[in-house]
C-alpha cells in the first residue's frame, strides 16, 4: 500500500540484517506523525492568535501570583485547630467590627439593594437558613423582607459572640439562633426551603463535604444563595485579613456539582461590579427535585 506524499522518501538501510519493510514502515510513520504536528500547530494558531494567547499567557501569571499571595494557614493548620482560631478570630475585636467594615465595603447595602429587587427573592420561601450570620449582615436582610409572612428564620454560626452581636443588632425577635459547625449541621435533612451562606466556605479548606451539609437540609425544589471570595488580587488580599481562603467559580461551580446543587444564576451587586469583576462570587444554586 503506498501512502500519499510519501514516494519521494529513500530508504537508507543501516546494516545487512535491516528489514527494508520495516524500515520503510518507521519513516511513513516519522512522515505522518510530522505531518500531524505541522496541522496541529498551525490550527492551534488558527484558534489562539497571539492577543489571546498573550492574555492567557498573563492570566496564568497572575493566578500563579495569587497563588503565592493567598493565605495559607488553613492547609498547614489541622482542621479542628484552624476551626478553633477561626471561632477566636470572630469572638475576638476582628468580629466586632465585622458589621462597620460591611458597612463601609458597601456589601450590606448592595446586597438589601439586590434582595429588594428581587434578584434573590426571598420572598418565595418559607424556611430560612443563615449559615454563618455574622453580624446579621443578610439575616437582617430576610427578617426584613419577609416580615409580613411570618417566615421561620433560623441564624447559625460557629462563634457564640457573633451570634450575640446579631441577635443585639436585629429588632425581631423571630430569628433563632443556633451555634455550630457547617461540617455538622444539627437538623433534620430537607429542613429548611432557602439557605444563605455568606461568606462561609473560605474557612473550610475543602467545600465539598460542607456543600453537602447544606444539600441534605435543603428541601427538594429549594434554593442556596452562597457568597464567596473569588481569587482576584483583592480577595487573595482579604484572605490575610480574615484568615481564609478564596475560590475560583469553575472550583466552586464543580465543588457544587458534586455535592448536588445545580447554579441557576451568577449575580452582581451592580453592573460596575460585574464590569470590573469585584465583590467576590455570587451564586443561587438549586437542588433539584430529582435528586431526592
Ligand atoms: C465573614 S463572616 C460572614 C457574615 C455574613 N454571612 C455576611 O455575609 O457578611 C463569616 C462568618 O462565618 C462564621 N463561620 C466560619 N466558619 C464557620 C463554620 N465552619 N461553621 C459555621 N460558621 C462559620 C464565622 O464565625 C463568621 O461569623
Amino acid at each position: 500500500m503506498s501512502l500519499p506524499g510519501t514516494d519521494n522518501l529513500r530508504l537508507r538501510p543501516v546494516g545487512s540484517r535491516a528489514n527494508p519493510y520495516q524500515m520503510r514502515y518507521k519513516r511513513c510513520a516519522q512522515f505522518l506523525s510530522a505531518t500531524e504536528k505541522a496541522v496541529d500547530v498551525s490550527s492551534a494558531t488558527r484558534q489562539f492568535p497571539r492577543r489571546k494567547r498573550k492574555r492567557y499567557f498573563w492570566r496564568r501569571k497572575r493566578k500563579r501570583l495569587q497563588q503565592l499571595l493567598e493565605f495559607k494557614g488553613i492547609q498547614r493548620q489541622t482542621p479542628s485547630d484552624y476551626r478553633d482560631d477561626v471561632r477566636q478570630l470572630y469572638d475576638g475585636p476582628k468580629g466586632a467590627v465585622l458589621r462597620m467594615s460591611s458597612l463601609i465595603s458597601l456589601h450590606t447595602p448592595l446586597l438589601g439593594q439586590l434582595i429588594r429587587r428581587r434578584e434573590f427573592d426571598v420572598t418565595r420561601f418559607r424556611d430560612f437558613l443563615d449559615v454563618g450570620s455574622g453580624a446579621g449582615q443578610i439575616l437582617s436582610h430576610i427578617v426584613r423582607e419577609t416580615s409580613q409572612d411570618g417566615a421561620r428564620v433560623v441564624a447559625f454560626d460557629l462563634s457564640l459572640e457573633m451570634l450575640r452581636r446579631a441577635r443585639q443588632r436585629m429588632r425581631s425577635r423571630r430569628p433563632r439562633y443556633v451555634s455550630g459547625d457547617l461540617m455538622r449541621l444539627p437538623f433534620r435533612r430537607d429542613s429548611f426551603d432557602c439557605i444563605t451562606c455568606g461568606y462561609v466556605l473560605e474557612h473550610i479548606p475543602d467545600p465539598r463535604p460542607g456543600l453537602r451539609e447544606l444539600t441534605r437540609v435543603l428541601r427538594p425544589g429549594g434554593s442556596l444563595l452562597l457568597l464567596c471570595t473569588e481569587d482576584t488580587i483583592l480577595g487573595t488580599m482579604t484572605s490575610h485579613t480574615w484568615k481564609c481562603r478564596t475560590y475560583s467559580r469553575d472550583e466552586l461551580k464543580a465543588a457544587c456539582a458534586e455535592a448536588g446543587l445545580e447554579w441557576k444564576d451568577e449575580l452582581w451587586f451592580t453592573r460596575i461590579h460585574r464590569l470590573l469583576r469585584l465583590g467576590g462570587i455570587l451564586v443561587e444554586a438549586v437542588n433539584p427535585a430529582s435528586v431526592h
